[in-house]
């Protein structure tokens, strides 16, 4: 079945109680034992499973290809698992510019839990391939980035995962599984934020993982969800089974409108650069286009006038709202090293933007009053 099918129909089913067409929310945390000792539903507590996470799982399992699906109370959390999942002693590789969250993880908890860690520009196998130890467990790959949208080749590093015996590691949270499908292409698990595109409304926190195979690594994944307890509540599953249901449409109006305001941008005297991996002059475009559907709704933009012109920006703007996160209906501005502090990776002058569901010609002519404004100033 193709993504759009998957999307409307993967997990729901009509309520088998009361045929309705919608599934209800089932916020009992607990369900009640037969005589015999069984459950009825297969449900025995809210943290260990809930309906509609289960619906969930199903859903993202097809929407990914992967055997099994597991979520999580955020993408955070998600990530949080894998690394839970492993031993003291254990090594990790992880972009030099992942999310800076995950890099924190890395750094501020489980390097103190006698995690070892190395960061690389995985644009660049060979230096991926020095890094490799006996000991390297995963080799955690983030494409597009965030925030500087490197597109890295997730077939090739994969290759170098396996060439240990590590596991390789995908977060899809930018591309989301309608434009990329990771583990069609070697990866072994896919992360979500399912926060941002998957949800798509800025109303939930969530996380996944799907793995490829169901084996004896999805079965500590599973022990972190559920003796661990990061899971998400029954109305966010809830939600975003709703947002998933129209993700395939929606990535289609993203890519439309951020392709259509990345090649305005680039033609801008205010803008150095524009990094969108559907532009030719992007250094990752040959790989986006070999194992991507199409380029997305993420984008960053460095100013030529440094760091106050970025911030005016911002400021002069009327339909992108200065706000974190991305994936939502609206189109969101950030300057993210004054988010990241001091061990960002991100410039100065650049600006990420996640570009919404409005119509294009309205972002660019606010767009063009706005930049137009601080050539001015
Ligand atoms: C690529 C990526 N991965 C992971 C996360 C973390 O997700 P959450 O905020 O749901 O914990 C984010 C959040 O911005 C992200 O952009």
């Amino acid at each position: 079945m193709r993504i759009e099918t998957l999307a409307v129909h993967a997990g729901h089913l009509p309520d088998p109680s009361t045929g309705a067409v919608t599934t209800p929310i089932h916020l009992s945390t607990t369900f009640e034992r037969e005589p015999d000792g069984g459950y009825r539903g297969g449900h025995v507590y809210g943290r260990t499973s809930n309906p509609n996470r289960t619906s969930l799982e199903e859903a993202l399992a097809a929407l990914e290809n992967g055997e099994v699906a597991l979520a999580y109370a955020s993408g955070s959390a998600a990530t949080m698992a894998v690394f839970q999942a492993l031993s003291p002693g254990d090594h990790v590789i992880a972009p030099d510019d992942a999310y800076y969250g995950t890099l924190r993880q890395l750094r501020e908890i489980f390097a103190g839990w006698g995690l070892e860690a190395d960061v690389a520009d995985m644009t660049d196998l060979d230096a991926v391939k020095r890094l490799l130890r006996p000991t390297t467990k995963i080799v955690w790959v983030e494409t597009p980035s965030n925030p500087l949208v490197r597109v890295v080749d997730i077939d090739g590093l994969a290759k170098l995962a396996h060439s240990v015996g590590a596991r390789c590691v995908v977060d899809n949270t930018w591309a989301t599984p309608v434009l990329q499908l990771p583990l069609a292409i070697g990866a072994d698990i896919v992360m979500h934020s399912t926060t941002k595109f998957l949800g798509g409304h800025s109303d939930l926190l969530g996380g996944a993982l799907v793995a490829k195979k169901n084996d004896e690594f999805v079965e500590r994944l599973s022990l972190m969800q559920k003796v661990g307890g990061a899971i998400p509540s029954p109305f966010d599953c809830w939600l975003l089974m709703r947002g998933i249901r129209t993700l395939p449409w929606r990535m289609r109006a993203h890519c439309e409108n951020a392709g259509v305001v990345a090649r305005y941008l680039e033609t801008h005297p205010a803008i150095e650069r524009v990094h969108y991996p559907g532009l030719e002059s992007h250094s990752g475009h040959a790989i986006a286009r070999r194992q991507m559907n199409d380029f997305g709704g993420m984008m960053a933009i460095q100013l030529v006038g440094g760091e106050a012109a970025a911030l005016e920006l911002t400021r002069r703007l009327n339909l992108f709202t200065r706000a974190t996160s991305l994936g939502g209906t609206e189109s969101l501005i950030e300057h993210r090293a004054s988010v990241e502090g001091p061990t960002t990776m991100s410039p100065v002058n650049l600006l990420r933007i996640s570009v919404g569901l409005e119509h294009p010609e309205d972002l660019i002519d606010d767009l063009h009053q706005a930049l137009d404004a601080i050539l001015n100033l």
